[in-house]
Formats: C-alpha cells, sequence, structure tokens
C-alpha cells in the first residue's frame, strides 16, 4: 500500500515542484520503488513541464470534474506515473475530490507524491486531505518562513500532521535564517537542505528531473538522502566520510527519525 506524500507550502516559487519531480524519479529510478506522481496545482499545474508531459490529453483536471477515474491520465514518464494538470481547462473541477481517487490508486504503489498548490483555500486542502505525510518546503528567508508557519497551522487544524520541513535554496548562510531557528519557530525538523543549484536551471529547460538529468548535481545528492530515509536504504556517502566519522548534522538526525517514521509502516532490510 502506497505511502501518500503530500510536498505543500504557501508561497509560490519556493520548489515544491522541483522537489516532488526529482523525488518522485529518484524513487523510481535509483531506490526501484513505483511511484505515482500526481500534480494538485490547479491554477498553475507546472509538473508536466519539468516531467516532459507537455499537452497531455487526461489531466487531473477532467479526473476532478467527475469524467472518469485517476488511471486514465497516468502518463509514464522517467519510470514514474504521472498525472499532469491542464493549464487550459474551464470546467469547474472538485479539488476534494482528489483524496478518493488517490485512495482507488494506492494499492499499486510504494509512494504517491502530490505536488501541491500554494493557494490557502480549496487547493491545498486537496493535497493535505489526500496525503498521509506532509513535508513543508520552504526558504531560509523570514517571509517564506512565515507562510510554512502558516502552512504547518492550516494542516494541524485539519488533524494532519507535518513530517518535517524541507530547506530549499540555500545560498548563503551568513544572511539566511539558521536550521535551528527555523526549527524553533516552526516546532517541526528540517529533513532536507536543499542548495541553491543551478543544475535545476539546465534540468528544467531540459525538461528531465534533476535526478536524471544530474545525479550528482548537490541539489539531486541531497534529495536522494530524503529518498533512502523513506525506503529505509542506505545514505550514499563519499567513501572519506565512511573512513573519517563525524559527528551527525541536525538534519542527518531528523533523517533518522523520519526513518523510523517511515519503518513503521514497511520494515524492511537496509540494501
Ligand atoms: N534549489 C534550487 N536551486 C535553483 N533553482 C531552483 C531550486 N529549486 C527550485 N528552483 C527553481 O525555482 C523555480 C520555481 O520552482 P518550482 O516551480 O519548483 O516552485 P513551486 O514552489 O512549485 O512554485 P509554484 O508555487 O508556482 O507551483 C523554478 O525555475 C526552479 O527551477
Ligand atoms: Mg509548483
Amino acid at each position: 500500500m502506497a505511502k501518500v506524500i503530500g510536498i505543500i507550502s504557501t508561497k509560490g516559487g519556493v520548489g515544491k515542484t522541483t522537489v516532488s519531480a526529482a523525488l518522485a524519479t529518484d524513487l523510481a529510478n535509483h531506490f526501484g520503488k513505483k511511484v505515482l506522481l500526481v500534480d494538485a496545482n490547479y491554477s498553475a499545474p507546472n509538473l508536466g513541464l519539468h516531467m516532459d508531459i507537455v499537452e497531455p490529453e487526461k489531466t487531473v483536471h477532467e479526473i476532478l470534474s467527475g469524467k472518469g477515474k485517476l488511471t486514465h491520465a497516468i502518463h509514464t514518464r522517467y519510470g514514474v506515473d504521472v498525472i499532469p494538470g491542464s493549464y487550459f481547462y474551464s470546467k469547474k473541477i472538485e479539488p476534494l475530490k482528489l483524496r478518493d481517487r488517490v485512495n482507488e490508486l494506492k494499492k499499486g504503489y510504494d509512494f504517491v507524491i502530490i505536488d501541491s498548490s500554494p493557494s490557502l483555500n480549496e487547493e491545498i486542502l486537496s493535497t493535505i486531505l489526500a496525503s498521509d505525510n506532509l513535508f513543508i518546503v520552504t526558504t531560509p528567508d523570514y517571509p517564506t518562513l512565515s507562510c510554512s508557519l502558516r502552512a504547518a497551522r492550516f494542516a494541524r487544524q485539519r488533524g494532519k500532521a507535518v513530517l518535517g520541513i524541507i530547506l530549499n535554496k540555500i545560498r548563503d548562510p551568513h544572511y539566511e535564517i539558521g536550521l535551528k531557528d527555523i526549527e524553533a519557530v516552526t516546532e517541526l525538523p528540517v529533513v532536507a537542505r536543499l542548495p541553491d543549484d543551478d543544475s535545476n536551471m539546465r534540468a528544467l529547460f531540459n525538461r528531465i528531473p534533476i535526478s536524471l538529468y544530474n545525479r550528482r548535481a548537490p541539489f539531486a545528492r541531497e534529495i536522494s538522502k530524503l529518498s533512502a530515509a523513506l525506503t529505509n536504504s542506505k545514505e550514499k556517502k563519499p567513501l572519506w566520510k565512511s573512513i573519517i566519522p563525524l559527528d551527525l548534522r541536525r538534519e542527518e538526525v531528523n533523517r533518522q527519525l523520519l526513518r523510523k517514521t517511515f519503518m513503521k509502516d514497511s520494515p524492511q532490510a537496509l540494501q
């Protein structure tokens, strides 16, 4: 039975779609998992651009307006089953039906990843209610952090726990909010620290998710550490790190705890 992971934030442009596409392709191609990736940003459905699905025939929009099953909108790309959205759909959709449609498909997958809308209305609620586990993507600046707090509160009010923060676009730690402060303010663990990485721009231009476009890019490596925690697999470390044992960084400790949470449902051995 799939674990349904919602990638949320209430601010646009922080990297939800980039993270969703990278995590999904990494889990499918490098961890052997069966993954369904859903675009739930109904107003600005960009996931198809990341996954090279430019003019999809059937989309999540048709399905949420009552026309057919979610399976009819599946497009397989880069080893992932993707349900893209439509830029042009003009009829009324019912975002809150996403949960039932996803539940119908859960059996056939290891992971369902839902890329959310930043709009604090039925759009983000659609992802929150359809997901078992939520991660908030934020950048390390005060305006975005205040939005992240709002997202966490919104999820909590709906009885959904947020498992952690994915900190993205880290550029210059001297002028950015530190991990400890972010955790103190949000009361949530930071489970990934993703650098600002130009490879993302090149990957998007080529419409290849970064985990496949350049697996060695700093951003892709960090995503892979998150995948390892979600699948209870070993984190890939440079050789020198296995020879010289160093104290674990804070986000590494947080990932160990995350690993335990995910292991409860599927206790497979470390590969
Ligand atoms: N770590 C990063 N380094 C460099 N560029 C990044 C990084 N993460 C995301 N980007 C770029 O930032 C832009 C916005 O990213 P993305 O579309 O994933 O954000 P989003 O949160 O999904 O936005 P929206 O709320 O509009 O859906 C894209 O051009 C993407 O390539
Ligand atoms: Mg997006």
